[in-house]
């Protein structure tokens, strides 16, 4: 293969700093006269939140608020949301909170002008065209949500996590003030820090595409390629930066910025190249355990990487480089460095205390093999994956992870 190949896409405005939630109104204003504001309970109450409301509403914007979000978004509170409000039919939505609440104003957004049932767009491409504007406000430093094509919703009726991938699902205007992320308590931080970093090292490692001129138009996620990574490593370089202290000390407003810098990035670099096998296999994981996401994909991280390492060595040594593990002298060959980065992985995610194995997350033990035939299915994300994945890989990959048996995978 010769020749750079990048691939970009975007919202319209994506606005970071401290602060910057004070222009909310001002660009509400800019998209819309009728606001619809989805969010949490928690957030609902909350006084900086009230703040943004009351200043959409001095803007001339008639606002409405919707704060019974759930967590990790069961289908039927985006139902109810939108047989709420689509009389009110507003020509602008806002998500402000967590990846729930920023996907809940995708989802609303979609039903609201194609309606149907989310069903009807589960899986890539399956959106008919665009949907009224988003405005993606996260108060997380984790899932990326505010940048990327994809909407991730609990069918609580097949009791799994489904994806919806479309460019019509990327908000109009991302805004990422990291003072919202500063009451959030250090488990939170730990878990979705630890989502942005799988983003970063799975986008980054992403497996290369034959680059033909309908290559973006028929995928959402197309691959590793020369402008994702330019985000990866951003996010990578921060997050290596910056985890440990916002896990540790909530009000480092240093530390704060640092992750909500690495989360966009990492959603600007895996909104476009997409994720792989680690992705593939805490679905399962997450299903069977009801543990976080974050927390699934970071532990299987070092796993995969392990498995990953011989087609990724110079990837690998890249990485390594940038967030400086190869020391003043730049020494180590790309060989050394590989795996240095897998050890430097393990001990940052040891340091924020995400579990080790999935027998410590609460996969019963008859299930390891299980979880390898359910991640194989998931034939987006494994075919994302830079090395080639068949269910004895998987199952590998699994078993390694349950007994936390890094060394079996080495090669
Ligand atoms: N769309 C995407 O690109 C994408 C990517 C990765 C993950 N996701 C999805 O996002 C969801 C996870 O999102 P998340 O990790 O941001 O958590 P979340 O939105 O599920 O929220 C988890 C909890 O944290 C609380 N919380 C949020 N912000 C807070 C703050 N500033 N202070 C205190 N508490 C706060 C919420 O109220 C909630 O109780 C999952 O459903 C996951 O599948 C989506
Ligand atoms: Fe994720």
């Amino acid at each position: 293969m010769s020749g750079i190949f990048g691939a970009l896409r975007l919202p319209a405005s994506v606005v970071f700093g401290s602060g910057q939630r004070k222009g909310i109104g001002m660009m509400t204003a800019q998209i819309g006269r009728r606001a619809l504001v989805c969010t949490d309970a928690r957030m609902g109450q909350d006084a900086e939140f009230k703040a943004i409301v009351a200043d959409i509403a001095a803007n001339g914007v008639e606002v409405k608020v919707y704060d019974r979000t759930e967590a990790d978004l069961p289908m039927a509170g985006i139902t109810a949301c939108v047989e709420e409000y689509a009389g009110y039919k507003p020509d602008v939505v806002l998500g402000i909170g967590g990846g729930s609440c920023m996907d809940m104003a995708k989802c609303v957004a979609v039903l609201l002008q194609h309606g149907g049932s989310l069903r009807d767009y589960y899986g890539e491409n399956k959106i008919p065209g665009p949907v009224a504007p988003v405005i993606a406000v996260p108060t997380t430093s984790g899932t990326g949500s505010e940048v990327t094509p994809v909407a991730v919703i609990a069918d609580t009726e097949r009791g799994t996590k489904v994806g919806i991938s479309s460019p019509y699902l990327i908000p109009r205007v991302a805004v990422c003030d990291p003072e919202l992320t500063l009451t959030c308590p250090p488990g939170l931080t730990a878990v979705s820090g630890a989502d942005a970093l799988t983003h970063a090292i799975e986008s980054f490692t992403a497996a290369r595409r034959d680059v033909t001129p309908d290559l973006t138009v028929k995928n959402v996620f197309v691959g590793k390629n020369a402008l994702s990574d330019v985000f990866g490593l951003l996010a990578l370089k921060n997050i290596f930066e910056a985890l440990p202290t916002a896990v540790k000390d909530g009000t480092n407003i240093a530390a704060r910025e640092k992750m909500m810098l690495a989360s966009l990035a990492a959603g600007c670099a895996f909104g476009t190249a997409g994720t792989a096998a680690a992705h593939a296999i805490q679905y399962p994981v997450g299903n069977e355990t009801h543990t976080p996401h974050g927390m699934g994909v970071a532990l299987l991280m070092p796993y995969v990487m392990e498995f990953n390492r011989p087609a990724c060595v110079s990837a690998f040594a890249e990485i390594a480089r940038a967030i400086g593990l190869s020391g003043n002298d730049g020494a180590g060959t790309d060989e050394e460095l590989s795996h240095r980065l897998i050890d430097a992985v393990a001990a940052l995610l040891k340091e924020i205390k995400i579990p080790v194995t999935l027998k410590e997350l609460g996969l019963p033990e008859d299930k390891q093999d299980w979880t390898a035939e359910a991640a194989i299915g998931a034939a987006r994300l494994v075919n994302n994956n830079p090395r080639k994945l068949d269910v004895d890989a998987m199952k590998a990959i699994t078993r390694a992870a349950f007994t936390g048996d890094r060394a079996a995978l080495a090669s």
